[in-house]
């Protein structure tokens, strides 16, 4: 039977090339995920970890092989992989961005000790997408997601796809697409049967018996009749277990199992028309952001449990229904996360804006179809971005990558990410970047908007006022017109996070910062917009769109301030005295679910002593949330808020620690650039600079289990203020 071990522990690195017999006593012991080069959070120079590294390991194997076959599974490494073992070197593997394997059976000590080295090119190799011209983003070193060992039969399930037909009618059904690999040099007789586990009573299972040739991979068809299930959905996205058996014949015996595998799938229909985006059937406007997968300090080289937490970000405190996943495909722990909470995922192949020669456009589709087996899956992919971002056309280059993508997954549409109105549409589905600060109006149907501010209107969480709401009212603007046109299936602005970049773009610091959140994935004022998108019912927001300063507006006038809330009414006091209680703008922006509140006639108010912003939200008539700004800005508090408290100790779950300088409400004071020196007491790494200077009132730190159960303190000081918190290692 199949079995799986996770790989990650117990490597050696090197940040060099190895020529000849380097001494282990020259490397450093590491755990996967791992980054070639750890870097402060902004001021680095891209070249500090472009270099070409070793990673060594030796191992012993975890069970016996058993007449099975061995194969070492890379979930991703960047850029350029070249596997050694035990001095056999196996193909360099070209692409940062999808997973790759090597059968390792005929070369693997079954009995005594492996060396396994992998020399790993981190360049920016213009043979490999996305390089070969500008890149607005960093593609950082390592081997930077999970590698595996695993097991398999001879004979054995190669990988499954699981179609969902009708899910709407009474004769909704599945087809299971299975395909079986025979590694062997005879021809082998299999029986194949499919079943769903789970809640969803399906009256039978389905099964076929057939002949492999030697050496060949075939496809079976299953067919799994109706029963009862719940859909999957963004309110409630339910999850299905499809399980697959695999038995084989062999001379002389009776079959036997072989293999199993498990697939998770969810029965929804996904649809764009002319006349918009539709979800089991309704309608659904689409409003979303793009994100990147790189983190401050540790580049991609995230744990399952930061992944995880970005969708829950995106979904729970941006209040977004999609996340565009630009420009590559990114961590399946994201994905499998988006499936769970509902989020949608539009998700694309590797590359910017260039296009390369034939070699650099063969690893683009094959980037295209590993992206596709690996995710076809996902019940949260609505549709596969089969174009460069932002390319020119290359009408036979996208007649293939669109063909492929056909054959490959003939339930989701294409789309090709452009910033022309007018370029040639082999796609299904029109996805252009617009960034007319407006929304134009569509030449194609259907149409999506793949992104739009970003480099319109850069922003940064310790901007000045009027620039951070105006960066605030400028998604606010294109997502009310993207609701008005039934046309525009939605918007996906750009972007969730701040991210590191190249010298060519950003502040000149290796940060744009395009995102409605810091890089830490904090908020600016256009996160709490997008965050008052979502039902009250999820979760009530209440933010004004202020700091309440005066001294810090044009001339000094703070008479109307933005709110972005969910609540039906906003009543406003500043001191005592009671402004007044306020309905959403629905006349400037009736096309949000929850326009943004205009709270004027403040006046002089502020001026006063005791001008202290109360803010109360309102629902049937309750009070339900309550905000309070006060005027006096000297800082209060300071706060070390881990996103969770207890980690596995297995030197890989990581978690962030947001810190924060609050004024008397827990409000940040986006000046208050204090330094902040970190003490961790325990067994856990910690990443991030130390001291670490805040921006914009706030900043974090992220902490790394280490292999030894107990506790972890971490504690924060800065000025006359020390904070402290605890994570236990379990
Ligand atoms: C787009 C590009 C994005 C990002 C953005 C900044 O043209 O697709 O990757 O660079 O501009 O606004």
């Amino acid at each position: 039977m199949r079995s799986t071990h996770l790989f990650n522990h117990d490597w050696l690195f090197i940040p060099q090339k190895v020529a000849g017999n380097m001494p282990d006593s020259a490397f450093e012991r590491v755990i996967l995920p791992h980054t070639n080069k750890l870097v402060p959070h902004r001021n680095f120079d891209d070249a500090d970890y472009q270099f070409i590294s070793t990673y060594r390991k030796h191992f012993t194997l975890p069970e016996p092989l058993n007449g099975r076959r061995l194969l070492l599974d890379f979930d991703g490494a960047m850029m350029g992989t070249t596997v050694t073992l035990n001095g056999h070197t196996f193909p360099e593997h070209k692409g940062g961005y999808v997973p790759f394997s090597f059968d390792i059976t005929d070369y693997v000590q079954e009995n005594g000790d492996n060396l396994l080295e992998v020399s790993l090119d981190s360049t920016e190799r213009p043979d490999i997408p996305p390089f070969g011209f500008m890149v607005d983003y960093l593609a950082f070193g390592g081997i930077y997601r999970d590698v595996h060992l695993r097991y398999v039969a001879p004979c054995y399930i190669e990988k499954t796809r699981i179609r969902t037909h009708d899910v709407l009618t009474a004769h909704a059904y599945a087809e299971v697409d299975v395909w079986i690999k025979n590694t062997t040099d005879i021809p082998h007789k299999v029986y194949i049967s499919a079943e769903f586990d789970g809640e969803w009573d399906a009256e039978f299972a389905s099964s076929t018996e057939l002949v492999i040739p030697a050496k060949s991979l075939m496809k079976r068809t299953l067919t799994l009749p109706k029963g009862t299930f719940d859909l999957w959905s963004m309110d409630n996205p339910v999850l299905y277990t499809c399980v697959v058996d695999l038995g084989v014949e062999a001379p002389n015996t009776p079959m036997v199992l072989v293999d199993q595998i498990r697939t998770r799938f969810g029965f929804r229909e996904a649809q764009f028309r002319a006349d918009g985006f539709f979800l089991n059937g309704e309608r659904v406007k689409l409003r979303g952001l793009n994100r990147h997968q790189t983190y401050p300090y540790i580049g991609a080289a995230a744990s399952a449990r930061l992944q995880q937490k970005d969708a829950d970000i995106v979904k729970y405190e941006l209040g977004c229904n999609i996340v565009r996943t630009s420009h590559y495909p990114q961590s399946t722990y994201f994905l499998n996360r988006c499936d769970e909470i509902g989020l949608l995922v539009f998700e694309e192949i590797p590359g910017w804006q260039h296009i390369g020669d034939d070699a650099w456009k063969l690893v683009a589709k094959n980037d295209l179809r590993v992206m596709i087996e690996r995710d076809w899956n996902h019940p949260s992919i609505i549709i596969w971005g089969v174009r460069i971002n932002e390319s020119q056309d290359d009408h036979d280059f996208y007649c293939d990558t669109n063909t492929l993508a056909r054959e490959l997954d003939n339930t989701r549409p294409t789309g090709g990410v452009r910033y022309l109105s007018d370029s040639e549409f082999l796609e299904d589905v029109y996805t252009m970047n617009d960034f007319s600060n407006g929304i134009i109006e569509p030449t194609y149907s259907p149409w999506l908007v793949t992104e739009f501010n970003g480099h319109m209107y850069p922003t940064k969480s310790y901007d000045g006022e009027e620039r951070k709401i105006e960066h605030a009212m400028r998604h606010v603007k294109v997502q009310n017109l993207a609701g008005a046109n039934e046309k525009v299936s939605g918007a996906i602005g750009w972007c969730a996070f701040d991210y590191n970049t190249h010298v060519q773009f950003g502040a000149g610091d290796r940060i744009c910062y395009h995102g409605v959140m810091d890089i830490f994935r904090l908020p600016k004022y256009a996160a709490h917009f997008y965050a008052s998108q979502i039902s009250p019912a999820v979760r009530v927001v209440l933010q004004a769109c202020s700091s309440w300063q005066p001294g810090d507006i044009s001339e000094g006038l703070l008479n109307a301030i933005w709110v972005f809330s969910n609540c039906e009414q906003v009543t406003a006091y500043v001191g005592d005295e009671k402004i007044g209680t306020f309905s959403p703008d629905t006349q400037k922006f009736p096309h949000l679910p929850h326009p943004p509140f205009n709270i004027d006639g403040l006046g002089v108010m502020v001026a006063r002593p005791n001008g202290d912003l109360r803010l109360e939200g309102l629902i049937g008539g309750q009070i339900v949330a309550t905000q309070r700004i006060s005027t006096d800005t000297l800082p209060k508090k300071l706060t070390i808020t881990p996103d969770d408290t207890e980690l596995t100790a297995d030197g890989i779950d990581m978690t962030r620690v947001v810190i924060q300088i609050e004024d008397t409400f827990g409000n940040p004071l986006p000046f208050a650039t204090y330094a902040v020196a970190f003490e961790v007491h325990g067994e856990a790494t910690l990443y991030g600079e130390n001291p670490l200077v805040l921006m914009g009132g706030q900043g974090a730190v992220y902490v790394r289990s280490k292999q030894t159960a107990g506790t972890v303190k971490l504690v924060a000081k800065a000025d006359k203020f020390t904070a402290d918190c605890v994570i236990t290692l379990k």
